[in-house]
């Protein structure tokens, strides 16, 4: 375990000797949220960028720029769900969804940086995105390098302050650095969002079922605390009755996991009462949803995500 004081020093040393037009591309979950607040402690002058690609949940863009507003800092929000659905359009591979989504992330990400005139890229990086990209687990969207993006490319300097910790150590950091404990204390959000969530092509009103059912997992299982609550949506269709008349509806998974890192997980032992009012509320509010599992599975062999 790192000692959080001197780690943030040590790492508040490294940013200084950044003298330049510095951005940190933010999503609001944890790693690139303390990797924002940490730098900014030392570099005023940061502006963060926070991409709104569509995917993310309900109320979440507006959280995360209120959040950095009140921390003081310059945000920019970028409203490219357009370009993130047009690109994702038809494609229902898993790994086409993420490369999709990387590249137009990429391109987003690299055009609002050229308006900038940015020199410096900080990104929330932490050690098991490195360690599952090298172990071929996943593609994960942020490790540049590794993944054949040559940073150069965009004339910057890639800054990665946090790359050799993992999340739990992560958390110790944003509690030391006294930011709210919904901030470090926030469940972990994939960077291409519900995208992961949604089995099959990702259209906005998939991606709206996904998303109403997700804030309904976790309504209802957020005070068991679980590492990470999801709700996904299935490619498949289940027969269902509705006011006497045979329906052909969606499937809804949810998904609750304890883990400390990520790299293994457990299905979350839910209360039997807890898991009907999650598929009760799921089935009443989502009405194109027909039928709602729960997903028992451990990691490995399955990862946390479905996508
Ligand atoms: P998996 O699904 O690989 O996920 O077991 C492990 C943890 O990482 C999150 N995750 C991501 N986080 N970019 C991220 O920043 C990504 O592309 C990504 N994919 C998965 C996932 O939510 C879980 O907490």
């Amino acid at each position: 375990m790192i000692d959080p004081i001197s780690y943030i020093e040590k790492k508040r040393e490294d940013l200084r000797k950044i003298k330049g037009k510095a951005v940190v591309a933010a999503s609001g979950g944890v790693d690139s949220t303390v990797c924002a607040f940490l730098a900014h402690s030392v570099l005023p002058d940061l502006t963060v960028v926070f991409i709104d690609d569509g995917l993310m949940r309900e109320g979440e863009p507006e959280a995360v720029e209120a959040l950095f507003k009140k921390g003081g800092m310059n945000v920019l929000v970028v409203n490219a769900q357009k370009e993130f659905f047009d690109r994702l359009k038809g494609i229902t591979d898993p790994e086409e969804k993420r490369k999709a989504f990387r590249n137009t992330f990429y391109t987003v990400l690299g055009n609002t940086l050229k308006e900038l005139h940015a020199q410096y890229l900080i990104q929330g990086t932490i050690a098991a995105d490195i360690e599952e990209t090298k172990g071929g687990i996943k593609t994960q969207h942020n490790v540049l390098e590794q993944i054949g993006v040559d940073p150069h490319q965009y004339g910057l300097e890639i800054v990665e302050p946090l790359k050799d910790i993992y999340k739990h150590e992560v958390r110790e950091v944003g509690k030391a650095l006294e930011l709210p404990e919904d901030v470090w204390n926030r469940m972990p959000f994939p960077g291409p969002g519900l995208a992961c969530r949604v089995i099959g092509e990702v259209t906005p009103e998939r991606v709206d079922v996904v998303r109403k059912a997700t804030r309904i997992a976790e309504e209802e299982l957020s005070n068991l605390n679980p590492f990470q609550v999801l709700a996904v949506l299935l490619n498949d269709k289940a027969t269902g009755n509705v006011g006497g008349k045979r329906v052909f509806g969606s499937i809804i998974s949810v998904r609750c996991v304890e883990s400390r890192d990520a790299l293994t997980a457990s299905p979350t032992e839910v209360p039997w009462k807890t898991l009907r009012s999650v598929a009760d509320r799921i089935l009443k509010e989502v009405p194109s949803v027909i039928k709602v599992v729960y997903d028992i599975t451990p990691k490995p062999p399955s990862t946390i995500e479905y996508v």
